[in-house]
């Protein structure tokens, strides 16, 4: 049987079950997210498993929704589109048009209300400045309203269950989005909850709807993702980012991962199992110890990673990584003019502010990106019977 304990608002580094009350103890083994396959409404996103090239088209097929909203009528309507009629992949033209419909929307405030009278209940229990405030402006600019909630102001205080508060936050909240320290939390709220979960982050486990962003920001800046050589460099065994991203990326055809990484923080075993049991045939992956200008030579996007230090057992077990691996623009020179340089962000020294004015650096549009994405990712959780078509 597969236990899972939640030690909520644990201090760094110790987070130990023995001294700590665990606050959930549940039985994992007989959960498993529903498939999105092309109906996203009402479903929660716990993992990138869920996905498929469908599902991402579908986000595509809601875009257009969007975009004939924009048109004009005070209705949305998915009239000028069928779904069995378009490509499987790629969607990228889709994803730029809702990029540039919601950039230009926000921008004209002309946004949909597509929330109106909805409300997001945005829990985290982990530190967040971005995926907590993407989220939440995401909400508030379709017209939402936002409960936030952290482990402190909570009664996760008192030793409440993490699915008793989840369960209470969801009688007030139509979608909930939930960052958490452990492991297959987002599963166990998903699995308590009426309303769709949306996880910001289980611990070492999955960050599911930055590796949608990310794909997005991949789309946006190179105009497909087929092809594409995505070098993943840093702590490839705790970040969560590079767990969900390269089972995504996965699904794409020609797709070469090369990842780099200090052994001990290779991508882990059952990520690897999961990425084989879900690639596209022709997926090629290399494993490296060092960023060697060979690697940097064939590289279409650098995807650099922070050591994360908060999940090794101790401040001492972390210290010999920090210096890792530092992108400076040296490190640039030795790489495409097409290339890119994305990160999940935040970053502490793996990438120096010196190379923020090369136009490859895009880890600031792939910020910004991360509220639009999750705008359609809102909308499409909450939204009405007569726009479900949208997402058939
Ligand atoms: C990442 C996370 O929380 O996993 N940040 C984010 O969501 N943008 C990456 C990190 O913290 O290193």
């Amino acid at each position: 049987m597969d236990l899972i304990e939640c030690t909520m608002d644990a201090p760094t580094h110790t987070r130990s079950p023995s001294r700590l009350p665990p606050v959930t103890r549940v039985q994992m083994d007989d959960y498993v997210p529903p498939k999105i396959a092309c109906a996203w409404l009402g479903k929660p996103v716990v993992s990138v498993a869920q996905f498929d090239t469908a599902s991402l088209e579908c986000v595509a097929t809601w875009s257009r929704a969007l975009l004939s909203y924009s048109r004009a009528t005070n209705k949305l309507t998915t009239t000028t589109y069928h779904h069995a009629t378009a490509p499987l992949l790629p969607c990228c033209s889709e994803l730029f048009a809702v990029s540039s419909f919601l950039k230009a929307a926000v921008e004209a405030n002309t946004v949909p209300p597509l929330m109106r009278g909805k409300m997001l209940a945005n829990v985290f229990y982990e530190a967040s400045t971005r995926t907590m405030c993407s989220f939440a402006a995401a909400a508030q600019r379709l017209g939402g309203g936002v409960l936030p909630v952290s482990a402190s102001s909570s009664s996760v205080k008192k030793g409440e269950t993490l699915q008793d508060t989840m369960r209470c936050l969801e009688c007030y909240a139509d979608v909930l989005v939930l960052r958490h320290p452990v492991k297959g939390s987002a599963a166990i709220a998903a699995k308590y909850c009426e309303n769709p979960v949306l996880n910001a982050g289980d611990g070492a486990g999955e960050h599911p709807t930055q590796a949608l962003l990310d794909c997005y920001t991949i789309f946006s800046e190179l105009g497909h993702l087929s092809g594409v050589t995505i070098t993943m460099v840093g702590d490839l065994k705790y970040g969560r980012t590079v767990h969900s991203l390269s089972r995504l990326a996965a699904l794409y055809g020609g797709v070469k991962l090369q990842l780099v990484s200090p052994a001990a923080l290779a991508l882990p075993q059952y990520v690897l199992d999961q990425i084989e049991a879900c690639k596209c045939a022709d997926l090629e992956i290399t494993i490296s110890e060092t960023l060697s200008d060979e690697i940097l030579a064939a590289t279409d996007i650098l995807y650099v990673t922070r050591i994360q230090k908060e999940r090794f057992p101790s401040p001492e077990a972390a210290a010999p990584f920090l210096n890792a691996f530092i992108i400076s623009p040296e490190t640039l020179g030795k790489m495409k003019e097409s290339a890119r340089v994305m990160h999940p962000l935040p970053r502490v020294g793996e990438i120096l502010e010196a190379c923020d004015a090369d136009p490859r650096a895009a880890y600031f549009r792939q910020m910004r990106n991360g509220m639009f994405v999750r705008m359609a990712l809102l909308a499409l959780a909450t939204a009405e019977a007569d726009t479900k078509s949208a997402c058939m």
